[in-house]
């Protein structure tokens, strides 16, 4: 059965494309998603993606993954650095979760160099724009095949 990975995109990020481009990229959501589908395809791995600007919208996308995702992908985008909500469900799918930022959190302004959802995740993967997500789906993919193949290498 193929591997099932579910993409969750927070608040502003329907806006890619024309939202601040020069932090952003001039690609829109749905580019950057057709992107990742078509190398979910040639990972052989089922995607599922979901954008809301509404956190607990959010919150219930990510709790109807249990039992029914393998991983999941999420960019919180400004949620990142002040939802506990947000956090909590992903700690509730005990699913191993990569957070992507398409810029460099870091490099930005000091309120975003804090993320609340990045404990409850396996790895963050940000700075590439676009890239980052292809990035963050290869790494989820392999740590899940390594699990399901028992040598897991964390
Ligand atoms: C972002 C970074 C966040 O700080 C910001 O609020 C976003 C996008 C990124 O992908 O770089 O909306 O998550």
């Amino acid at each position: 059965m193929a591997m099932k990975i579910w993409v969750v995109n927070g608040p502003n990020l329907g806006l890619l494309g024309k939202r601040e481009p020069a932090i952003y990229g001039a690609a829109s959501l749905q580019e950057i998603m057709a992107l990742l589908a078509q190398r979910a395809a040639a990972l052989g791995v089922e995607l599922h993606n979901f954008q809301s600007d509404v956190e607990g919208e959010l919150v219930q996308y990510i709790g109807r993954a249990i039992g029914a995702a393998d991983g999941l992908i999420i960019n919180p985008a400004a949620y990142t650095h002040t939802s506990v909500a947000l956090r909590d469900a992903i700690a509730a799918t005990a699913l191993p979760c990569v957070e992507v930022h398409l810029s460099n959190i870091f490099k930005r302004e000091e309120f975003r160099h804090q993320s609340l959802t990045a404990p409850v995740c396996l790895g963050t993967i940000g700075g590439f724009g676009t890239f980052s997500y292809v990035l963050a789906l290869e790494a989820l993919v392999e740590h899940l095949r390594q699990r399901a193949s028992g040598c897991e290498s964390r």
